[in-house]
């Protein structure tokens, strides 16, 4: 099939690649020209797990390409997926203004075009697709949805840092359709995925990502609730949670306590979805505990350190500022609060990060950043850990023996114990 992505970040990108690695002809849309030109050039514009050679193999292939001019990705394809941000409002809605604008300049592409099949992949509350990308689509394309073109919510699932792999092999696709016809099209795009695929109402599709990721992040704040009480006691929260996980009812995914979620869903949904439910009048008691948790989790770490050290002057070692592993992405990454803390309680702060510094340094210039862990973590009073790189776990005792004072505190359980002596985590 021929298909154009509008909006080429983290998920429009993985989606276009993984699309064009089954076969289908992609062609991405973006505003930004380095974004277009990179992608041209077979370069990720994001370090991601495979995303470098699937990017390199499929436009070499001529199977993706990359512009600038929209109704040229339109008019060369059937299916538009729509994947431009929705960022959090200062009041935690969502900013649809992307969403709005995106659905403008497509319906003006739509008048030049036959059927094609709209698909929103971005992240948005229920009853957006309908109230603000159908009448924009109708109204600038002069066409009527369901007739003249066709409308679905396709949401995505992708974790950073194995989004290719979560991509090619989902647990199920939620296809949300405006009518029969354009959920038939979508649905005949992901034949040969070995997964349930779920067709349903356009707001029910928009609900089901908000209730996913909502579940998620609730699991999450609960292991750091057992986790700060387990720590309290002397109890390894991950023990704990393992024998919790194994009851099928359960199961063992997102039980992993430590100094909280980050990332540029978890916590800009949950907001979103409060904002939603304050509107409708409700009170969403559990996802605001589940933020609220969230908020304070990162500083645990912090409050552990001051227990055992004056913060004043000493030089702090970081390792990891990533909101998780095989990523470079820092947005909402609690790094950014406890590093906020370090400085603000007056530490020197010398961190590293195997992909995520350069990004880091844009934002925060005022820290030092070194080359490899054991750089930065020479004379220094202490050690935090703070994101899972593979690359941590190698580190053993030769590699801290160099700090000047030995306090090594895991955010996440990274560390192997038979490398290294001495350290604790923050909630185990
Ligand atoms: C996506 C989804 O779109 C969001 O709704 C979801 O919740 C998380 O994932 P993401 O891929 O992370 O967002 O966004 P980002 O990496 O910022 O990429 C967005 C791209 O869209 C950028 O390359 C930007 O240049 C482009 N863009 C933005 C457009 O092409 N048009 C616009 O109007 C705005
Ligand atoms: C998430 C969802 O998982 C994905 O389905 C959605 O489409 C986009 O948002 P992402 O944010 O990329 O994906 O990564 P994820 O693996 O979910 O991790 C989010 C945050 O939760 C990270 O900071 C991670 O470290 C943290 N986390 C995850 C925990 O603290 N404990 C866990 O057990 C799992």
């Amino acid at each position: 099939m021929k298909i154009s992505i509008i909006g080429t970040g983290y998920v429009g990108l993985s989606t276009g690649v993984g699309l064009a690695k089954r076969g289908n002809r992609v062609i991405c849309f973006d505003i930004a020209r380095d974004v277009v030109e990179k992608i041209n050039r077979k370069e990720p514009i994001f370090y991601e797990p495979l995303i470098s050679e699937m990017l390199t193999d499929v436009v070499s292939k001529g199977l993706l390409k990359a512009t600038m001019d929209l109704d040229f990705a339109v008019i060369n394809s059937d299916v538009s997926f729509l994947s431009v941000p929705t960022p959090s409002k200062i009041d935690g809605s969502i900013d649809t203004s992307y969403i709005r604008g995106a659905s403008v300049s497509l319906g003006k592409a739509l008048k030049k075009k036959g059927y094609h099949v709209v698909v929103v992949k971005s992240t948005v509350l229920p009853e957006t697709t309908e109230n603000i990308v159908l009448p924009a689509l109708e109204k600038f394309s002069g066409k009527k949805c369901g007739k003249d073109f066709g409308l679905c919510v396709n949401p995505e699932f992708l974790r950073e840092g194995s989004a290719l792999s979560d991509f090619l092999k989902p647990d199920r696709i939620i296809i949300g359709e405006f009518d029969k016809k354009s959920g038939d099209v979508l649905e005949s795009l992901y034949k040969g995925f070995n997964c349930p695929i779920i067709r349903t109402s356009i707001k029910t599709a928009e609900m089901i990502k908000y209730a996913s990721n909502a579940f998620l992040a609730t699991k999450i704040s609960f292991s750091n609730e057992m986790g700060n009480l387990c720590k309290r006691m002397g109890i390894d929260a991950y023990e704990v949670m393992r024998g919790v996980g194994l009851d099928k009812r359960i199961s063992p995914h997102f039980l992993n306590a430590g100094i909280g979620f980050g990332g540029s869903c978890f916590p800009k949904d949950l907001n979103a979805i409060i904002s939603k439910a304050r509107n409708l009048g409700e009170t969403p008691i559990i996802i605001e505990s589940v933020m609220k948790t969230n908020y304070n989790q990162p500083l645990r770490i912090i409050e552990l350190l001051k227990s055992k050290m004056d913060l004043k002057g000493k030089k702090i070692s970081v390792l990891g500022l990533a909101f998780k592993a095989d990523t470079d992405d820092i947005r909402e990454a609690p790094s950014i609060k406890i590093i906020g803390k370090l400085i603000e309680e007056g530490a020197i702060v010398s961190a590293y990060d195997p992909k995520a510094i350069k990004r880091f340094r844009e934002k925060y210039p005022q820290i030092n950043y070194t080359k490899n862990p054991r750089e930065c973590l020479k004379d220094s009073d202490a050690c935090l850990i703070l994101t899972d790189w593979e690359e941590f776990k190698n580190l053993n005792e030769r590699d801290f023996n160099t700090m000047r004072n030995r306090i090594i505190i895991e955010g996440r359980k990274v560390l192997n114990p038979k490398n290294v002596s001495k350290f604790e985590g923050v909630c185990w």
